[in-house]
């Protein structure tokens, strides 16, 4: 006799076989979903005994032996509950028979019309419901990071990068924006691949919907999802929800691994610009000397746990076909994987950057370097009526020329020598104004610059934003 109240179709279940057993079972990591498995089956008993398919005395068991497997799971710890039987399989078929040990008949009568098909579609839907808010305040709280150190030290003038090679000149501030706009758009990312998958799948039932008078609405309405799914097939055979949310995940998990690549070499000595707090740096088991960069680079490195989770997730579900294959129990495993790894990784970014402090004359110190005004030069001529083109080749000349000669910043030619060394005659003493990195920083006007003005208006409009909370 088989331990598993489904199996009764063969004349041995999967349990008895330590391997198989094993093999099946996703109890070992589904137990989170025991919150949202519970209020599926509050909302589905309640539609049953609407439509008349159970007695209001039987929903009374049902909803109050639930609300006492809810009670007993918090009371001893999700992981610890004495219901957790794993020839069960997973959380569902756990929570039914502590229901049916605990009232009898009546909970027999939960699985109407539904099959765990169904079920763990509209846990799992519930569930990233709930995990991408929390990721979405994590985030908001890293962005707030972000602007909180901008606002202390966004008016340092630093040089900014292509290639890894020096560019323009730029504020901090601009930078430290970037990197909360791009956090900005992880989480309306969040937002916006939840939307599409906001859907209840339960009264699909297995595959094909369910001969009783299912009303589909009354169970949604008891429900914090939005809409029913339109396809009992399609809803029961997808996890869009699972890899929309795993790519959202994946996207911060990338921003985040760019950022840290970009402060751990801002923090070697080569560059000097940056040192983090003590807690966020380890030493070495042999060189006495060494802060090491450790938890940016752990962030870094675990962007490649999240991807592995997105590819696996899109790997798994390539090859099956339009119904529930078993396959998709895995899911689970890697939605959860991919919310801690960010979790952490996005808690343990939002510490760094509170306890980040720029070495404003470290910076200072080699920001005449790189002729990171040339590109300001060219402007200045194009204000003179030269074609940008032309403007570019003729601070080209310049360049060469400092470079040739030893001369390291274009503020060091005078008027003439512009005028001789490029052969145009475009410049006057007011080319100063537009030379130099200070300089430089005042005079970007684009909307959305990395200089001053564009710094300010983000921090003016953050401030707005945030003025209550503070
Ligand atoms: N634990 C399973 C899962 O996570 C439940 C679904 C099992 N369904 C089935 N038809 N065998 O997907």
């Amino acid at each position: 006799m088989t331990r598993k109240p489904w199996e009764h179709a063969k004349s041995s279940g999967s349990e008895h076989n330590e391997l198989a057993a094993r093999f099946v079972e996703s109890l070992s990591y589904d137990t989170r979903l025991y919150r949202h498995d519970i209020a599926g089956s509050i909302a589905h008993a309640r539609m049953l005994q609407e439509v008349g398919l159970i007695t209001a005395d039987e929903l009374a068991a049902i909803e109050g032996g639930l609300g006492e497997i809810q009670q007993e799971i918090e009371a001893a710890g999700v992981t610890d509950w004495s219901g957790w039987e794993v020839e069960l399989e997973d959380v569902h078929m756990c929570i039914e028979a502590a229901l049916i040990a605990k009232i009898g008949e009546a909970g027999r009568k939960l699985h109407t019309g539904r099959s765990r098909n169904d079920q763990v579609a509209t846990d799992l839907a519930m569930w990233t419901a709930e995990a991408t808010s929390q990721v979405k305040s994590q985030l908001v709280d890293l962005i707030s990071a972000f602007y909180e150190l901008a606002e202390r030290d966004g008016r340092i003038v630093m040089p900014s990068y292509t290639h890894l090679q020096r560019a323009q000149p730029i504020v901090l501030g601009g930078e430290l924006v970037a990197w909360a706009d791009a956090f900005g758009k992880c989480v309306n990312r969040l937002d916006a691949l939840f939307i599409l998958n906001d859907e209840m799948a339960l009264g699909s039932g297995a595959i094909a919907g369910s001969s009783l008078p299912l009303d589909r609405r009354q169970t949604l309405r008891r429900l914090p999802l939005d809409s029913m799914s339109i396809s009992a097939i399609a809803s029961t055979a997808s996890r869009d929800v699972a890899i929309d949310f795993v790519y959202a995940l994946a996207m911060a998990a990338m921003w985040l691994s760019r950022w840290a690549e970009q402060w751990i070499i801002y923090m070697t000595s080569e560059f000097g610009f940056l040192a983090i707090g003590d807690d966020y740096t380890t030493g070495s088991s042999m060189m006495p000397q060494k802060r090491n960069p450790d938890m940016l680079e752990l962030i870094r490195g675990r962007c490649g746990d999240v991807y592995g989770r997105l590819v696996a997730l899109l790997t798994m579900c390539k090859g099956l076909t339009v119904g529930y294959n078993r396959d998709l129990q895995e899911d689970k495993r890697h939605v959860f994987a991919a919310f801690d790894t960010v979790m952490d990784c996005v808690a343990m970014a939002g510490g760094i950057v509170r306890s980040a402090c720029f070495d404003e004359s470290r910076i200072r110190e080699k920001l005449d370097r790189g002729f990171l005004d040339a590109t300001s030069l060219a402007e200045y001529l194009v204000t003179r009526g030269v074609p940008f083109r032309t403007a570019h080749q003729h601070v080209g000349s310049l360049v060469h020329h400092c470079i040739d000669e030893g001369i390291d910043q274009l503020a060091a030619l005078s008027v003439d020598q512009m005028k001789q060394v490029s052969g145009c005659q475009a410049f006057d003493s007011d080319v100063f104004d537009w030379l130099g990195p200070d300089n430089v920083v005042t005079r970007y006007r684009t909307a959305g610059n990395a200089g001053l003005s564009g710094f300010e208006q983000r921090m003016r409009a953050w401030q707005a934003a945030h003025r209550e909370e503070r």
